[in-house]
C-alpha cells in the first residue's frame, strides 16, 4: 500500500504535520495508464543510457518537462476544479487585484512599461490584473506570458476572451524567455516550486545524492556520493547560521535556480520581479522540523510524497529556499526590495478595500462566499503564512507598498 497524506489539498499548502496514513492513489483511466507507461519507458531508457542511475533533478525534469509526456509538456488538466490543485488566483480575484495594485505602483515609478508573467496557469491572474489596472488607468504597454504548457496556454487564451479587446490585444505569448529588455514587472506565482531539485542525504562520512534507479517494481531511490557541485552546495548550506545537518538528514536543494533566475532577470532593465511561492528562509527550511525535505506531489486534489507514481500526470514540487533566491539575485546585481508573508503582502496592498469593492454588487450569500474564499489567502493556517512574496529590483528605488505591513528581509 502506498503512503498518502490524509489531507486532500484544495490549495497547494502542504501540511507536513498531518500524519501519513495508507490511502489509495486516485485510480487512472486506460489512457492515463498508457501515458504513464510511455513516460516510464522513456525515463527507464535515460537511466539505462546513463549507467543505471540518474539524479533526482534529472528525474523531476523528465517527469515535468519531457517533450509531449512530462506533466507541464503534455495535456493533463492541471489547475482548478477537476484538476490537480488550486492556486491563489483561482481561489479569489482579490489576489489579482492586490497584485495589480503593486504593479500599478511599480509601473508608475518607472514611467510605464510591460508586465511579463511566467507560468500563467489558467490566465486568471492576467485577467484580474488587466481589469484592475484598466480601472486604475495604469495599463502596461504589453502583457506577455511565458507558458511552457500547451494545455494551459489554450486555457489562458480561452480565459482571456472574457476581456475587452482593448485589454486582450495587449497580451501575447512567448515560446522562450524574451531576448529584448524591458522596464516594468515580472510576475511568477507558484513557478519556482516546479524547478527540479536535487535530493541529498548527509551521512557521517560524506554527502550523498539521492537519485533514481529502475527496478522490476518501478523507480526507486538510490544514494550515491554527491558530485562536486552538490557536495559544495550542501557544505555551504551547512555553514549557514542555525543549520545543523546531522547523520541521516535528508532534504533537497535547487541547483538550477541560479541559472534560471539569471536567464529570467536578464530581460528586466528597470523595475521589479515578484515571486510568490511556498517557502522559507534557509535557516527555517533546513531546520529539524523539515527533516526529510518538502517534496510533494499533487494529483486530483490529493497531496502525497511519492514522485514515482502517476508519471507525467502529477505535479512534483518542493518549497523555495528564499535565501537562495535572494543570494542569486544579489549576485547578478539586483536588490531585495522586500520579503514577507502572503498575508502581509496582500494586506499592505489593500486586501480589505478590494474585497469590499468586489462584494458591493453581490447578494449577501455570494458576498459571504467571496469573503470565505478570500480569507484562505491570508489565514495563517491556510496560505497566509506558508506562502511568501519576494520582490527583486533592478534600478528601482521606491519602497513597495506590499511590504509596508511587515518586511522580513533581515531574516533571510
Ligand atoms: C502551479 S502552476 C501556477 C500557475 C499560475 N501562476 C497560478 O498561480 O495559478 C505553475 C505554472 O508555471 C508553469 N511552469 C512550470 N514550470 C515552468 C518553468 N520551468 N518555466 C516557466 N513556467 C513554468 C506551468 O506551466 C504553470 O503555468
Amino acid at each position: 500500500m502506498r503512503l498518502i497524506s490524509s489531507y486532500y489539498a484544495s490549495s497547494r499548502v502542504i501540511f507536513k504535520a498531518i500524519p501519513m496514513i495508507g490511502l489509495e492513489l486516485a485510480p487512472l483511466s486506460d489512457d492515463e495508464r498508457l501515458h504513464e507507461d510511455k513516460l516510464r519507458s522513456e525515463i527507464t531508457s535515460v537511466i539505462a543510457a546513463r549507467g543505471g542511475w540518474i539524479s533526482f533533478a534529472d528525474f523531476m525534469n523528465l517527469a515535468l518537462y519531457a517533450p509531449g509526456l512530462g506533466y507541464y509538456a503534455a495535456g493533463a488538466y492541471k489547475l482548478g476544479i477537476g484538476g490537480d490543485f488550486t492556486t491563489a488566483p483561482e481561489l479569489s480575484p482579490v489576489f489579482g487585484r492586490c497584485i495589480a495594485t503593486q504593479c500599478e505602483q511599480i509601473l508608475s515609478a518607472v514611467g510605464g512599461g510591460e508586465i511579463l508573467e511566467i507560468g500563467a496557469g489558467t490566465g486568471a491572474l492576467a485577467v484580474d490584473i488587466l481589469e484592475e489596472l484598466n480601472r486604475a488607468r495604469c495599463l502596461p504597454t504589453a502583457y506577455r506570458i511565458l507558458e511552457p504548457s500547451p494545455e494551459l496556454r489554450v486555457r489562458q487564451q480561452q480565459r482571456l476572451l472574457a476581456l475587452d479587446a482593448s485589454l486582450r490585444n495587449r497580451v501575447s505569448w512567448l515560446d522562450s524567455l524574451p531576448t529584448d529588455t524591458f522596464s516594468g514587472v515580472i510576475l511568477a506565482n507558484e513557478v519556482l516550486d516546479a524547478l527540479p531539485v536535487e535530493c541529498f542525504q548527509v551521512t557521517k562520512e560524506n554527502v550523498e545524492s539521492l537519485g533514481v534507479i529502475a527496478t522490476s517494481n518501478g523507480f526507486a531511490w538510490a544514494p550515491k556520493p554527491a558530485n562536486a557541485a552538490l557536495a559544495a552546495a550542501v557544505t555551504a548550506l551547512a555553514a549557514t547560521r542555525g543549520v545543523n545537518f546531522f547523520d541521516g538528514y535528508r532534504s533537497e536543494l535547487c541547483l538550477s535556480l541560479e541559472p534560471w533566475l539569471a536567464a529570467v532577470l536578464k530581460s528586466l532593465e528597470r523595475g521589479v520581479a515578484l515571486f510568490v511561492d511556498y517557502g522559507l528562509s534557509r535557516e527555517h527550511y533546513y531546520d529539524d522540523s523539515h527533516l526529510g525535505g518538502t517534496l510533494a506531489c499533487y494529483h486530483r486534489q490529493r497531496q502525497h510524497h511519492d514522485p514515482f507514481v502517476n508519471l507525467g500526470l502529477q505535479d512534483i514540487t518542493a518549497w523555495v529556499d528564499f535565501t537562495r533566491v535572494a543570494d542569486a539575485a544579489v549576485a547578478i546585481g539586483l536588490t531585495i526590495e522586500g520579503y514577507t508573508t502572503q498575508a502581509n503582502f496582500l494586506l499592505g496592498l489593500g486586501f480589505d478595500e478590494h474585497l469590499t469593492a468586489l462584494g458591493e454588487t453581490l447578494t449577501q450569500s455570494d458576498r459571504m462566499r467571496l469573503i470565505r474564499s478570500a480569507a484562505r489567502l491570508v489565514m495563517p493556517h491556510e496560505m497566509g503564512e506558508t506562502f511568501k512574496c519576494m520582490a527583486l529590483g533592478r534600478d528601482y528605488s521606491s519602497a513597495l507598498r506590499g511590504f509596508s505591513v511587515r518586511d522580513f528581509t533581515a531574516s533571510l
